[in-house]
């Protein structure tokens, strides 16, 4: 699913991003132009950009995601 329309960006986009150690939405404009263009997406992009942080410093300490515990 695009997140941005502008700038076509997926979800697996800025988790790639993410890993890479972008922070904010920003910094994702920056890198790959996302929420650059009319800006209705800045919400979206945020919200999935933190979801992805937050798994990231799960994982990299080792705690199991929500994701785990909700297919358990
Ligand atoms: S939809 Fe992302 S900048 Fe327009």
């Amino acid at each position: 699913m695009l997140l941005c329309l502008c700038e076509p960006t997926t979800e697996k986009d800025i988790a790639r991003h993410a890993a890479d150690g972008v922070e904010t939405v920003a910094e994702l404009g920056k890198r790959c132009g996302a929420g650059r263009g009319c800006g209705a997406c800045h919400q979206q992009l945020a919200r999935v950009l933190h979801n992805a942080r937050v798994l990231l410093n799960e994982s990299r300490a080792g705690k199991p995601s929500e994701r785990d515990s909700v297919a358990l």
